[in-house]
């Protein structure tokens, strides 16, 4: 009945429009004023407006899967169309790793593929705002040539607990880097008059019962932490919209919090554009249209009838609607199909292409090398060890996914590179992959299996004989490890976190019988999230942490491993030893399972007529505070496997003459970073700042500026400046409310990672 309702209602729409063909009058968005506009529109028009089109296969409150066929197949929904006042319907379509459309469309020929760039934590770990905004310049680039108005992208959500299952749509724990990166994609997504979504506002930071888990948080680490990055990327790039997330905060739906996305998105950051819910997101629509949540997406009968009936009993007030309907029609003006634009429906996916493996060997980090990296010129056969060598991973599942054309495999990459992967290994792997996967195919049963993380064959145990016989018949082994991820579920330990018996157990034996033969062992981590490192990482001679690096992931690693890129990635997170060792694994779900078949479960919060809550997946204690990621491991001395900011060169670099000065609030610190080694290279400077820590407690030291260097020939030296203003130094004041400054001695750190500080210098505030 209420679908009927709400059809009707849509049908009557079309019909005013052919109404007022003749009807000059009738104002035409985009010829008269908003006002103008708002003032002719019907209160059901308004609420029609509201919320969006619904999304095909959506029943209800029903799974977000299937696609908007209407306009871009496989987008992820649109607004509502006016014709009457001459307002269109726009597209909104999924990131954060490229467009995420339909690549084939029934009864045509044409494909439409996007380019799936490397995972958002590649991204960040190459510490380049430029890389970061050419990646954005091209990605918004497909957007409009595909007729799409809005990417639902970036994702800028703090890695929490390394965990969360859509970590690598994310870009760091830190909400400086997260905060910087995210800007600069969205000014280069944005350069194309196209729009981006910011997503998950705010505190998304776990997959379980995403729709239901209460974040209970202290306003300083929320302000400090899990707000902090949206802040800087609204001032600085203003997104044209912000995506509110599905978890409450302390009690309250962030689409429903008039705190949040009126008071602080809007009224103390100065947020000029629309905020729609995630899909399906939010209990109580009024609540969501008074907070300022202006479009509900992808909208459904439910929501329509809830609007209508609190306006009707004087529970909501049309002031309200009106400034959310007033949003909406500004975005939908600045709109390329609201221009008019002309897509072409052929972007320039080559030239994306090289741009993806540009932007993947920059964000890949060398966590270990005892001279086996770059390979020298001799070794040209490869023994390539591990399922995932011949399995290789571009990107997580879920929203996040992207439609690729291609992806090139490690293989196809170190082929293309002139080297020779040994036939009979690789034939081995094969032919075990196969059968596994045959095997495995009960996942095909599960409807949903499109959406979560394939179940991948356990690696393959081999016998002496094969071992003996490579490391004779080659002259490298590579050994890659891989994880898959994604939305809907977060992360476990056994299978994800941690290596299982037969990975460590193949790790042990490659290492032990190529180095008997007096072979390098290079081991590649093909991950999406952090995993355990500190058991196995004295085995092998290096290790390249690859992620997940889009469809040109096997060309970006042999990159880096010929030498003809410099690896300059660093880690935006830290890599603990154990997983327990993260302070935010007191309060995550990490024992909790859930049952992937049950699509209710997966949807909405499982647990809504419940009478007891359950720890980690109806509310999450925050209790780790400010103290998240290398906050925490700083200030509490324990030790990591590899921590926050590291990673390694074919160079080595040396920082000299720091200095800092003092102007109008502002501290800049200078200092040289000389390139000392063989190698033409590039290198991230981090600046880290160490507060008195008196009157409130502070972690050891914060980021609170970076800069990645141009590409340094040996010799070579690049003077940088960094400068932070008094804010940067304030933390957040429970008590007044208010960011406050602490005056006392102060330490500028200027380091190549967390750890590894080259200079000091003290400071007086
Ligand atoms: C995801 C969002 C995504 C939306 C539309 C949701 O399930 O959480 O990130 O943008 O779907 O596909």
């Amino acid at each position: 009945m209420m679908k009927n309702v709400f059809f009707l209602i849509a049908a009557m729409g079309a019909a005013g429009m052919m109404l007022s063909c003749n009807a000059d009058k009738t104002p035409q968005l985009g010829k008269a004023s908003i006002d103008e506009v708002v003032r002719a529109m019907t209160l059901e028009e308004k609420v029609q407006l509201l919320i969006g089109t619904g999304m095909a296969g959506l029943s209800d409150d029903g799974p977000v899967v299937g696609v908007t066929e209407s306009i871009v197949p496989g987008a992820a929904g649109t607004t509502r169309p006016i014709p009457r006042l001459g307002i269109p319907a726009i597209v909104l379509a999924d990131g954060p790793a490229g467009l995420r459309i339909a690549p084939v469309r029934e009864g045509d020929s044409q494909t439409y593929y996007c380019t799936a760039f490397p995972v958002a934590t590649l991204l960040a770990s190459a510490w380049n705002t430029e890389v970061a905004e050419n990646v954005g310049k091209a990605v918004g680039k497909e957007v409009l040539e595909y007729g799409v108005d809005v990417l639902l992208a970036p994702g800028m959500n703090i890695h929490r607990n390394p965990l969360c299952g859509r970590n690598f749509e994310y870009y760091s724990e830190d909400p400086l880097i997260s905060g910087k990166i995210a800007a600069a994609v969205v000014r280069g997504v944005q350069s194309n008059g196209v729009g981006t979504s910011i997503k998950h506002f705010a505190a998304n930071n776990q997959e379980t019962n995403r729709m239901g888990n209460d974040v209970r948080i202290s306003q300083r680490a929320l302000r400090e932490i899990y707000l902090k990055g949206f802040e800087i990327a609204v001032k600085e790039a203003q997104p044209w919209t912000v995506m509110s997330s599905y978890n409450y905060i302390n009690g309250t739906m962030t689409s429903e919090s008039r705190e949040l996305l009126t008071d602080i998105l809007r009224g103390e950051w100065g947020f000029k554009g629309t905020v729609m819910t995630d899909w399906t997101g939010g209990k109580y629509p009024p609540a969501q249209v008074h907070a300022g949540n202006d479009l509900l997406m992808p909208g459904s009968p439910r929501q329509y009838e809830a609007i209508m009936a609190a306006t009707a009993d004087g529970s909501l007030s049309v002031e309200d609607i009106d400034l959310n309907v007033k949003r909406i029609l500004e975005l939908i003006i600045a709109s390329p199909r609201f221009r008019g634009y002309k897509f072409s429906n052929r972007p320039d996916l080559k030239a994306h292409a090289e741009i993806s493996r540009q932007s993947a060997t920059e964000g890949m980090i060398l966590l270990k090398n005892e001279r086996a990296l770059p390979l020298p010129e001799s070794a040209k056969k490869v023994a390539a060890f591990g399922i995932t060598s011949y399995d290789f991973i571009s990107g997580g599942t879920g929203s996040g996914d992207v439609n690729e054309a291609y992806t090139v495999s490690l293989r196809e990459g170190l082929i293309n590179a002139g080297y020779q992967l040994n036939d009979e290994l690789a034939a081995l792997y094969e032919n075990y992959i196969n059968a596994e996967n045959e095997k495995l195919r009960p996942d095909a049963g599960n409807p949903f299996a499109a959406f979560m993380p394939r179940t991948r064959p356990a690696e393959m145990p081999l016998s002496a004989a094969v071992l003996k016989k490579m490391a004779e018949e080659t002259d490298v082994a590579l050994l890659t490890i891989g994880r898959t991820s994604g939305e809907f579920l977060d992360r476990k330990i056994p299978d994800d976190f941690d290596m299982s018996d037969n990975e460590r157990r193949l790790i042990r034996e490659v290492c032990n019988v190529f180095h008997a033969a007096g072979k390098k062992v290079v081991v590649i981590l093909n991950i999406g999230g952090v995993i355990e490192t500190a058991s196995w990482k004295n085995l092998p001679d290096a290790i390249l942490l690859a992620w997940q690096a889009g469809q040109e992931g096997g060309n970006a690693v042999a990159d880096i491993l010929k030498g003809a890129v410099n690896p300059s990635g660093k880690l935006t997170m830290t890599f603990p030893i154990r997983y327990m060792d993260a302070a935010s694994s007191a309060n995550f779900p990490y024992d909790y399972q859930f049952d992937t078949r049950n699509a209710a479960s997966l949807f909405s919060s499982q647990y809504e007529n419940k009478k007891e809550s359950v720890r980690n997946v109806d509310y999450t204690e925050y209790a780790e505070d400010v103290f998240v990621g290398y906050r925490d491991f700083d200030s509490s001395g324990k030790s990591v496997s590899y921590p926050f900011g590291h990673g390694l060169s074919y160079t080595e670099f040396a920082y000299e003459n720091a200095a800092a000065s003092v102007k109008n609030d502002g501290y800049t610190f200078s200092f040289t970073v000389k390139n000392t080694g063989n190698a033409a290279g590039k290198e991230v400077a981090q600046l880290y700042i160490a507060a008195p820590g008196k009157s409130m407690k502070k972690p050891v030291k914060e980021l609170k500026a970076f800069v990645k260097t141009k590409l340094l020939q040996p010799g070579e030296s690049q003077t940088i400046q960094l400068t932070i203003t008094k804010e940067d130094l304030a933390s957040y004041d429970e008590g007044s409310g208010q960011w406050m400054v602490e005056s006392g001695d102060y330490v500028g750190l200027i380091g190549s990672s967390s750890e590894n500080i080259k200079q000091r210098i003290n400071f007086q505030y």
